[in-house]
């Protein structure tokens, strides 16, 4: 499995996702101004990965503060997590680094400013570890939702490359792989900047899971012919209600199921969901660049100079198709995920099996 970032020696390896799968290549950052460039280039994607990024990029920010006093530091910071921040708002993750690093902060606060220093790529690294960890455990609550001879239909990259390592949507692949299932994945290439086609099929041709490649109006023809059993896809904030943002065209496959009788699962750390939104239609949703739709890969422009775009990179699939979604702790009903936030909620009563 390829390293999507790493911490080495006071820099942040970042691969440049935004390269593959024509050249494997990382990206030095030094600064925590670079890493925020990486997350907004999309040279590091994928909600998980952006908030492991966030967080080695506040540990860079963190030594370029001269501060003595805890007060003077917080503050010099201040503008580090505004600018992270600042850079794509629909993913959750990126709040969620920062919040749990403020909090880690406040803990650590008699400390001494430049122990915090050190702490700070510590708890970036625990951060990325439990990553690794949560991933794990959504492909074992996952893998029960595949059967021997599925065809799985995936969105984007909710792999390996998205996370610290294994996936989300992926996790309960490799998990079914593990336990000797035959089955087959079918990826959307995923417009504008076909994550499906780059990243997705690359992944899991490296992995030895079987992929097709389709583009991404092929999946409601293969639908009508039997030809998929379910969709496994991830997310960028999945909020109380049960709605869930993910990449565009998302929330077409999703209908696409729904109508089909195909069953429709969310892979979502707890890290993914936003307790704070009670609605989907709150979710602030990322335009990009109009360039990302009139040009292939950069380079190779397709459509006329001057024509009008929408870039949304991103859209909300309401809970009402949404049939599961799988997290760290077992997979819930859409319509339990207020429940979640409950301190006193009976997470075993709400567990749902295949
Ligand atoms: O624009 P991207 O490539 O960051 O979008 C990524 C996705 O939509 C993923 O499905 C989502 O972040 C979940 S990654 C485990």
């Amino acid at each position: 499995m390829v390293k999507t970032i790493e911490w080495v020696n006071g820099t942040v390896m970042m691969l440049d996702q935004s390269r593959l799968p024509l050249e494997v290549s990382y990206i030095p950052c030094a600064t925590y101004g670079k890493v925020a460039e990486g997350i907004q280039k999309l040279w590091i994607r994928g909600a998980p990965a952006i908030g492991i990024a966030t967080a080695m990029g506040i540990a860079l920010g963190a030594r370029e503060i001269t501060a003595g006093s805890y007060e003077d530091f917080m503050k010099g910071l201040d503008k580090v997590f505004d600018t992270l921040l600042a850079t794509r708002p629909t993913a959750v993750n990126i709040k969620w680094a920062v919040d749990r690093v403020k909090g880690f902060l406040d803990r650590n606060r008699e400390t001494g400013v430049a122990r915090l220093k050190e702490m700070l790529v510590e708890e970036s690294q625990r951060i990325l570890d439990e990553d690794i960890r949560t991933n794990r455990a959504i492909g074992e609550w996952g893998a029960q939702f595949i059967k021997d001879g599925d065809t799985v239909l995936t969105h984007c990259n909710a792999g390996s490359l998205a996370t610290g390592g294994y996936g989300t949507a992926t996790a309960p692949m490799l998990v079914s792989r593990e336990q000797g299932k035959k089955f087959s994945v079918i990826a959307d290439e995923t417009r504008p900047v076909l994550q499906g086609a780059r990243l997705t099929a690359w992944e899991l041709m490296q992995e030895g899971i079987p992929v097709t490649l389709i583009t991404d109006n092929t999946a409601g023809a293969l639908m009508r012919r039997g030809e998929i059993n379910l969709a496994i896809v991830g997310t960028d904030r999945t909020v109380l209600n049960g709605d869930v943002a993910n990449k565009i065209g998302t929330y077409t496959v999703a209908v696409l199921c729904r109508e089909h009788g195909i069953p429709f699962y969310v892979a979502a750390p707890f890290s993914s969901i936003d307790f704070t939104i009670p609605t989907g239609d709150l979710i602030p949703i990322e335009e990009r660049p109009a360039e990302e739709v009139t040009n292939v890969f950069g380079a190779c422009r397709i459509a006329p100079e001057g024509v009008k775009v929408r870039n949304l990179a991103f859209d909300v699939t309401p809970a009402r198709y949404v049939t599961a979604i799988i997290t760290e702790k077992g997979a819930f009903r859409p319509d339990d995920i207020r429940r979640l936030s409950e301190p006193d909620a009976d997470i075993d009563a709400l567990r749902i099996r295949a």
